[in-house]
């Protein structure tokens, strides 16, 4: 329904059929008013620091306060100076003085059915436990933990407990591959790890421990990995290194106090692709970070006292941390986890979740959502979903198609979208619609978060015209903001803050509408987008050439139904070797064990050469064109061999 007008100066500017929310959700938000919401969006914007510390009173719970808000030396942030607090307290001690005590905390279901409910009591009791295993396992304050296990409770027991103690944990999602495992351990130094037997997924039970054991081997720095028994399997245990989760809990005290610790205290390592072969950890400090995400879900999904929150993401990407767990839990809302995969046993999973726990507010991903919709409809229709009241989309623009299906079929007409724009480096939402009051644009994220100054602007940072695209940057720093890369500094100045002077550079294109609001074009840098998982290219091309078989390759996204984008890939092989189907398929599981499945090429192309520049860079611009079928246009004048382009067209004709 985009609509196009001519404005006075005769620009472009689009702009889309508004959807007023339905008025029931305003009658109850927290922010009442698209005007109120302006109002205090600019009072956040003129007083930055009056603003933040406001809150920051307001919803942490402080050892010691702070004070100074804000000390800014870009591109480095110190927030909430001199104030000590503890995330854990903030999650779960602050909760036992009042009626939430006996409240759950978490309703988790594994994907062969089991269901836990967790008290913020019971809770309470495992972290402090968890914690002390981990004392008595030699881990100290600021050591980093490798947390490696599935969807499953004891996951943020596992984070709960490291930021009690003040340790750092680094989550690493459960499909990463043993290679990628290494190089998380090595680049954050870490001597501890946590995982599983195993999980469940698709009616299978998979392995981890031995992929650690791969991932570590030879590794001296690794002084225990704490192993949590979740299928059975058969789990080799390498004596001195290895424990069972359960026997170091059988005798663990619940006794263990919050440590007290400085407001930039690390909490996290999150690792994400760039546009190197080498994935970066980006790092998040105590409270900040809690601060964007308990503030965030409290007014994005307008948290109530008998809301069930599930948020689909696993707690292996920053919006299980952000969300499943430390925000839901600093708020006091009892959180919902799911194990598997959504279509198993039947399609339906999710949709009979939702019915049988009487969710409220369903938080997911628009690439799940189109598979959703290729699955069919009567698969939602057969389920009773009025339970819903709130949903949230996440991790790549929703195609205005998606919206309307995930609004009228799931949400039937009653529940708004919060389609949220953020990143791992911002910790919590920055775009957003806020619940009841923003007039909804389909495909749009809308507008900027309270203290969020986003702006699009060009190659020299000036702010371009409304409906013009450009660069997304943020002009302010705000509390959840990454701190740094860990053990970077420079590549984090590098690719935050060179870019565009004075400004945190996202990596997306936008454009403003009419309205304000943002549309999100999707990155400007090559990274791709697949499933709402950030793959660099890079990445992808150096796990490639690291075959033995493999000269040089390069990687691209192409548009794809259900994924958003699919990575196509050119390869040429040392010389004398040719490809067929069996080496593609051998490649194929080469880039699944050097960085994980969620990184194997859809489309593998092999060449005798790859469209280069004279300097010899890569020309992806073409390739990507020739990969999604489209006719090469713009510059090729800067191409170094002509023939290259031919052979190419000819191959994939
Ligand atoms: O390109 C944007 C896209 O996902 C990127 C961030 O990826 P990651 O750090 O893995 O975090 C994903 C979950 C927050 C962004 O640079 N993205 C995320 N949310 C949206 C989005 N693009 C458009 N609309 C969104 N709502």
């Amino acid at each position: 329904m985009a609509k196009k007008k001519s404005s006075a100066k005769g620009h472009i500017v689009p702009t889309t059929t508004l959807i007023k929310q339905p008025a029931h959700i305003a009658a109850h938000a927290r922010i009442k008013s698209l005007a109120e919401y302006k109002k205090l969006h600019e009072e956040s914007l003129r007083s930055p620091a009056t603003f933040w510390a406001r809150m920051a009173k307001e919803n942490i719970s402080w050892i010691k306060p702070f004070k100074k808000t804000l000390v800014w030396r870009e591109p480095h942030a110190q927030w909430f100076v001199g104030g000590r607090l503890n995330v854990s307290a903030n999650c779960l001690d602050r909760h036992l003085s009042t009626e939430r005590r006996h409240k759950a905390a978490i309703i988790a279901e594994g994907e062969p059915g089991d269901i836990r409910v967790i008290t913020y009591q019971q809770l309470h009791t495992e972290v402090c436990r968890f914690a002390n295993v981990l004392k008595k396992n030699g881990v100290k304050s600021r050591d980093r933990v490798i947390i490696y296990l599935p969807n499953v409770p004891e996951a943020a027991i596992a984070m709960l407990a490291c930021a009690r103690i003040g340790a750092v944990h680094s989550v690493v999602f459960g499909g990463f591959s043993a290679a990628a495992v290494r190089d998380r351990v090595q680049d954050c130094g870490a001597n501890f790890v946590i995982t599983a037997d195993g999980g469940f997924r698709r009616g299978q039970p998979f392995a981890l421990k031995p992929v650690v054991d791969e991932g570590i081997s030879g590794l001296e720095q690794i002084r225990r990995v704490i192993v949590l028994r979740r299928t059975g399997q058969t789990t080799h245990m390498q004596p001195e290194r290895d424990v069972w989760w359960h026997e170091e809990m059988a005798g663990a005290s619940a006794e263990c106090p919050p440590a007290s610790l400085d407001a930039e205290h690390p909490l996290f390592i999150l690792y994400t692709s760039g546009s190197t072969g080498k994935p970066k950890g980006l790092l998040h400090t105590t409270g900040g970070y809690l601060l964007g995400a308990t503030l965030t879900c409290k007014l994005v999904f307008d948290l109530k006292e008998t809301d069930l929150f599930w948020c689909t993401a696993d707690v292996g990407w920053i919006t299980g941390h952000s969300y499943t767990v430390y925000g839901a839990l600093s708020n006091g809302a009892t959180t919902f986890m799911y194990e598997g995969v959504p279509n198993h046993p039947q399609p339906d999973r999710f949709w009979d979740i939702i019915e049988r726990h009487r969710v409220t507010i369903f938080y997911t991903a628009p690439t799940a959502i189109r598979s959703f919709i290729r699955a069919g409809d009567q698969w939602v229709k057969k389920h009773d979903l009025s339970s819903l009241r709130i949903l949230g989309s996440v991790g790549e623009p929703i195609n205005p198609e998606a919206w309307r299906w995930y609004y009228e079929v799931v949400g039937g007409k009653r529940c708004p979208i919060m389609d949220t724009w953020w990143q791992t480096e911002t910790g919590a939402h920055m775009i957003t619609p806020l619940p009841g009051i923003t007039p909804m644009a389909p495909g749009s994220a809308t507008l900027p978060f309270l203290g969020v100054d986003p702006a699009v602007v060009d190659a020299k940072g000036q702010p371009v015209k409304r409906g013009e695209q450009g660069l997304l940057v943020i002009r302010k720093p705000w509390p959840s903001m990454a701190r740094t890369i860990y053990g970077d500094a420079a590549r984090y100045k590098k690719t935050y803050w060179s870019e565009i002077k004075g400004c945190y550079f996202t990596g997306d294109g936008a454009r403003q509408d009419a309205h304000g609001n943002f549309w999100i074009i999707g990155r400007v840098d090559d990274v791709l987008n697949i499933s709402g998982h950030r793959i660099g290219t890079a990445e992808v091309e150096s796990a490639l050439v690291s075959h033995a078989k493999v000269a040089e390759a390069a990687a691209v996204g192409i548009p794809h139904e259900i994924k958003g984008q699919a990575l196509a890939v050119f390869v040429t092989l040392k010389q004398g070797l040719t490809g067929d189907d069996a080496l593609r398929e051998e490649l194929r599981q080469h880039v699944a064990r050097e960085i994980g499945a969620i990184a194997k090429p859809d489309k593998i192309t092999f060449t005798e050469a790859l469209p280069k520049t004279r300097s010899g860079k890569i020309m992806r611009r073409l390739l990507k064109e020739i990969a999604s079928g489209n006719e090469v246009k713009g510059d090729v004048t800067t191409l170094d061999d002509f023939n290259v382009l031919s052979k190419l067209k000819a191959i994939e004709d």
